[in-house]
């Protein structure tokens, strides 16, 4: 039984480890030239009591190099936390891909893995109510193959240019800085396919009590490409081998006040005592003929595929045995991109993908510069020999190639491409801002499914913790949820209000789900005059629930391992 004084006993990795560090280097400290530190206590001054010279070089260099420490952090994601560890396949799939990293079973390649929190800066606590990033990279001997996912199966929306807007309203208030309840859910609510994801990070799944309890998803739809040239759309889930465990609100708060860093310290901790975690890669498959034959867009990001109709196949096993020397030079300076694939995977027409695959190098560019390629974290370590043609740029350092030719066509065969490599054509269409909610705007039926999957506990838990997310909220922002809520479910709107302290009589319930631009933007004007703040509520039958029936302190956290009878997986 754990000891329910820290809930973060739940996990099991026991007494945690002593925080001395008693690594040292060799020799005398060095300035950057590498001449030795005549003094690192007192600075040179002009008499005992005189102001400090400009010829204490060490204290001028040490100053200076303090100052640019910090590098920008992610804009989102920025808390994180990583190791690494390997890779083996355990079944095989090249049926559908021929990418070699599954070219046979048994097979293993390195692997390194960073979680995090989204909202929070780099300072922020762990166990925070939020989506969780799931980034996997896989050196693979084609190259790195980076796996940028989270630790739900759909994101807020469909449509890339959401996203900037997603982050400033998690974020902080331009007046404030405060991060604002309000903010949050009038962008969440006004996105009525946002309810999926909302409804999950409600639930007792949106705080996992560590990183390694928890499942993974690419969430978008990729392609694979087999050795005859034919392509199946694929999305990746990653089960996690430990289970699901998870924090209520209550719980969340003790570890908050005891540990901001609780779900790093049980990463680092479980490795260093050799409790390795391990996550099984599964892909679920779909053909071309019957992407194009699914009445809703296979690539919309809000939605999962049914299981019953696109069951998981097993890949390999995923296992984190080895934490970074340092932080900074691996989990820090790791620059993960969709953009990164190898041969026999591809991406998907997903708007949202398609956009990352600009954004994330876009990001690493700035945040580590153009030649962050060369940082050892990020440089293709299972390729035997690279051969990447850039060239120059600021803080290259590993020789420019040397005087290799640096142009292509030439008379000598340098930078031979791969065309043998190419990927079976696309059909594209006409270009134009395609209004997504005309071609599909079945924002309810999954959420509703979900709330059905539900065990009467995990449906009081989700609308209580949903009530107190929300906050002061205005009441029109709380209708309006009320209103997306009910529309999935009548039960779910009902328990939303209730916990809410709101009589569901009271909320305008009418309207069919928004099919143009234009109906939409009328359903999020409904309740205008609703438009005042509200007290928050602070809901708390569900505080004393029992384990019986909740995601959180399961008995048995492995049975929530297998895929098939995961409520949360429909
Ligand atoms: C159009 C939508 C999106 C855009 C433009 C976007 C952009 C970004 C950017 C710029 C970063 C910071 C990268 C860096 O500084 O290294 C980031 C981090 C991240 N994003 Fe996204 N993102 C989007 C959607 C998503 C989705 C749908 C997922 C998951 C399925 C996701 C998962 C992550 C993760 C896990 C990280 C942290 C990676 C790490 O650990 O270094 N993002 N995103």
């Amino acid at each position: 039984m754990a000891d329910m004084t820290d809930p973060m006993a739940k996990n099991g990795v026991g007494d945690h480890l002593p925080s001395r560090n008693n690594v040292v280097g060799e020799g005398p400290m060095t300035m950057a030239n590498g001449s030795p530190v005549v003094d690192n206590q007192d600075t040179a001054t002009a008499g005992v009591r005189g102001p400090v010279v400009l010829q204490d070089a060490w204290n001028i260099e040490k100053q200076a190099h303090f100052n640019r420490e910090v590098i920008p952090e992610r804009r989102m994601h920025a808390k994180g936390w990583g190791a690494f560890g390997d890779f083996t396949v355990t079944q095989d799939i090249t049926d559908v891909s021929h990418a070699k990293i599954f070219s046979e079973v048994g097979k293993k390649c390195e692997i390194f893995m960073r979680f995090s929190t989204v909202a929070g800066e780099r300072g922020a606590a762990d166990a925070e109510r939020d989506i969780r990033g799931f980034a996997a990279r896989f050196y693979t001997e084609d190259g790195n193959w980076d796996v940028v996912g989270n630790n739900t199966p759909v994101f807020f929306f469909r449509d890339p240019k959401k996203f900037i807007d997603l982050n400033h309203a998690v974020k902080r208030d331009p007046r404030t800085n405060l991060r604002s309840p309000n903010t949050n859910f009038d962008f969440w609510t006004s996105l009525p396919e946002s309810l999926l994801q909302t409804t999950i990070i409600m639930s007792d799944r949106g705080i996992p009590s560590s990183f390694r309890f928890m499942h993974g998803f690419s969430s978008h739809a990729y392609s694979m490409v087999n050795a005859a040239g034919v392509r199946t759309w694929v999305k990746f889930h990653f089960r996690s081998q430990q289970g699901i465990q998870n924090l209520t609100d209550q719980e969340a708060a003790t570890v908050v006040g005891q540990d901001r860093e609780s779900n790093g310290r049980d990463l680092y901790e479980a490795i260093e005592k050799g409790q390795f975690p391990q996550w099984k890669l599964y892909i679920q498959t779909m053909t071309v003929e019957q992407a194009d034959a699914m009445e809703t867009n296979p690539f919309d990001l809000t939605k999962m595929w049914p299981k019953k109709d696109f069951p998981l196949r097993e890949v390999g096993i995923l296992e984190l045995n080895r934490n970074a020397e340092n932080y900074f030079a691996d989990v820090e300076q790791a620059a993960f991109t969709p953009q990164n694939i190898v041969p026999g995977i591809g991406y998907s027409p997903d708007r949202m993908l398609q956009t990352r695959l600009f954004a994330y190098g876009d990001a690493a560019r700035y945040r580590t510069g153009i030649n962050h390629h060369q940082i050892p974290v990020n440089q293709p370590k299972g390729v035997g020999c690279p051969h990447s043609f850039h060239r120059d740029g600021q803080m290259r350092v590993d020789g420019n190639r040397g005087s290799e030719l640096h142009y292509e066509p030439n008379s000598y065969g340098n930078w031979a491409d791969s065309p043998q490599l190419a990927e079976p054509t696309q059909a594209g269409g006409d270009i134009a801002m395609y209004d997504y909610r005309a071609d599909d705007h079945d924002y309810y039926t999954q959420p509703g499914m979900l709330w059905r999957a539900m065990t009467p506990e995990q449906q009081l838990v989700t609308c209580e913790n949903t009530a107190r997310a929300m906050g002061d909220a205005t009441l029109q922002v709380k209708h309006r949820y009320i209103y997306n809520c009910f529309h999935a479910d009548p039960a779910y709107g009902e328990g939303v209000a209730k916990a809410l302290g709101i009589d569901i009589s009271t909320v305008d319930l009418t309207g069919t789900p928004a099919n143009s631009r234009a109906e939409w933007l009328a359903r999020n004007a409904v309740g205008k005059e609703l438009d005042q703040p509200t007290k928050p509520t602070e809901p708390a039958t569900a505080a004393d629930l029992p384990p019986a029936g909740r995601d959180t302190n399961a008995a048995d956290p492995k049975s929530l391992s297998s895929w098939e009878d995961d409520p949360y997986l429909l």
